[in-house]
């Protein structure tokens, strides 16, 4: 066997001392010559205190460890940051491209033959991707896995979709003090992601439909004993892609593998923000995402998994009816089941293999589909040149075809600040506007475009309204909102020449979002506009990297020094 160890030798100018002195330094630990003479499995070590999605990480480590070591590799466990979506200030997002870098360069720095990432709330999964296509060596994915749902006086509840609804009823004043702190201790019952279609949900899906982890990786819970059997599995396969030197990232990921994902991103109800991870994964291959193509497939993909926001189940359900293979057997002809997966079977084979669930109602089938379009639709309009993103499945189908009164708000802190002012003029039938939230305005995109339906409203009973903005919006809200307007206003996208007062027109059926001025008037506008100044934090260190060469929406958000140039898949 050869030893993992030899890989990356620090320079001394004499590869012999090299590899001597790495030896003597290593062996500290009590290895033998035996264990350190194997090919050696890098497993990516991301649990945190402040990171109760990841809570069962060290259980999963434990387990991946044994299945390297029953397949005669050599595991060895390294630390990289850890992203929890409520501890990380100012986002989540705005640490993801961070991740994805430290996550790469220790993958590149440390002597390993395939490397096990562990991953799964939002941000970190698309963060180790991204690491693992950049690094390009022979990668496993081990998502941590969803809660078990929660149960609140014989209601199932679910992190965070039933957060936010059940907020929104408190702020309403249907709930009192007493219940919303008893709601609280419920909403997250067990360690792992959140147990809805969220972010972390979509994520782990469209990483088994890549071929990246193995099948039912994304929907075994996380506390469940399958999920520690399915870490061992892994790591055997990783040692086994150790000692073949592959299927590495740029063998598994083709043209075909970006649109599966695609596929399964419309059919689950995926998150708005699993378009954006999935842009920047593909910027780091040799391949694209192409919007107009995205829509296309929405407009042919059904949504056949019933899951909260869009639909009534949650991921535990999605498993027991199925999983992953049981949908993309579902989607038949609609995915290419001949892409090929780090175990070396087809996702033909993972299909032929999918479990059939009688009675089971998670999964529909194309003939019975939740709705008959994909989740995602992708609109354009002179607010939005280079594109936006609803989420129809999980919007009112009242407001789809919508024209009202800008409200808007400069930023997420005037919008804190006015939204329940009960002075604000503002009715159920306008548009809500906030801008100053994108990728450079906020910065880092906050998840803010689910903005609260101001008190007086809701407490009237209005449920949703249509908003708008540049930000991003957590995979568990449901809601009329329309995201990601690119170019940002902070980079002078026309969302900042928007006025309250301004007719503004949404036309999802068209896919066309519209400001009614006319241009004339928007090149006064535009005129008149000054360029927003950095922030004083980004005078230096990450914040300073992150100003001058975070990208757009359309392109991933990813640092424009981090790609690859590349064709579109098509
Ligand atoms: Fe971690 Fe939702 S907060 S997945
Ligand atoms: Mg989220």
């Amino acid at each position: 066997m050869t030893s993992g160890l030899r890989k990356g030798l620090t320079s001394y100018g004499d590869a012999g001392f090299s590899l001597f002195l790495r030896k003597a330094f290593i062996k500290a630990m009590g290895y033998s010559d035996d264990a350190l003479e194997r090919p050696i499995v890098g497993i990516t070590n991301t649990y945190s205190d402040y990171n109760p999605c990841h809570g069962n990480v060290p259980q999963i480590i434990e387990a991946a460890k044994r299945g390297v070591m029953l397949s005669g590799a050599m595991p060895f466990v390294f630390p990289t940051i850890s992203i929890a979506e409520s501890f990380a200030h100012p986002t989540s997002m705005y640490l993801r491209n961070l991740m994805a870098m430290d996550t790469e360069e220790m993958i590149r720095a440390q002597p390993m033959d395939s490397v096990i990432v562990i991953g799964g709330c939002d941000k970190t999964l698309p963060a180790q991707v991204m690491a693992a296509i950049s690094a390009d060596l022979p990668t496993v994915v081990i998502p941590v896995g969803p809660m078990v749902v929660g149960h609140h006086k014989g209601e199932v509840l679910g992190a965070c979709t039933d957060c936010r609804r059940l907020w929104a009823k408190y702020r309403a004043g249907e709930m009192d003090d007493a219940e919303i702190e008893a709601v609280n201790g419920r909403l997250a019952p067990s360690v792992g992601t959140c147990m809805v279609m969220g972010t972390a949900s979509t994520m782990a899906c469209m990483i088994e439909a890549m071929g990246l982890s193995l099948p039912m990786s994304a929907t075994i819970p996380a506390p469940h004993a399958e999920r520690f059997r399915l870490a061992e599995a892994s790591g055997k396969v990783a040692a086994e892609m150790a000692k073949a030197k592959g299927p590495k990232p740029s063998e598994l990921l083709t043209p075909a593998s970006f649109k599966n994902a695609q596929v399964v991103l419309q059919a689950i109800g995926g998150s708005t923000n699993g378009l954006i991870h999935l842009t920047a994964m593909a910027h780091r291959s040799p391949h694209r995402l192409d919007l107009e193509m995205f829509d296309q497939i929405g407009r042919e993909v059904p949504v056949l998994v019933d899951l909260k926001p869009s639909g009534e189940h949650y991921m535990e359900h999605f498993h027991h009816a199925g999983g992953v293979p049981k949908l993309l057997a579902q989607l038949g002809d609609l995915v290419d089941l001949d892409a090929k997966t780090i175990s070396g079977q087809t996702l033909r084979d993972v299909v032929a293999n999918a479990e059939d669930v009688p009675g089971q109602d998670a999964i529909r089938s194309r003939d019975n589909p939740i709705k008959k379009e994909g989740g995602l639709a992708i609109l354009h309009g002179n607010l939005a040149p280079r594109g936006a993103v609803i989420k129809q499945s999980a919007a009112s189908p009242k407001l789809l075809k919508h024209t009202g009164r800008a409200v808007v708000f400069e930023s997420v802190e005037d919008m804190t600040l006015r939204v329940d002012d009960p002075e604000l003029d503002v009715t159920a039938d306008d548009v809500l506007v906030l801008r100053n939230a994108g990728p450079k305005g906020a910065p880092g995109m906050p998840e803010a475009g689910y903005l609260p339906i101001p008190k007086k409203l809701a407490r009237g009973g209005t449920k949703d309204m249509v908003r708008i903005s540049d930000a991003r919006m957590s995979g568990t809200a449901f809601g009329t909102i329309v995201l990601h307007i690119t170019p940002e206003s902070a980079v002078g996208g026309p969302l900042a020449l928007v006025k309250n007062g301004d007719r503004i027109s949404l036309d999802v059926a068209k896919r066309s979002i519209e400001l009614l001025v006319d241009a004339a008037e928007l090149e006064r506008r535009r005129a008149a506009l000054k360029p927003a100044a950095a922030p004083d934090e980004a005078r230096r260190g990450y914040a300073w990297l992150f100003n001058e060469t975070i990208m757009q929406a359309d392109e991933g958000c990813d640092f424009d020094f981090m790609q690859r140039t590349g064709k579109k898949t098509e």
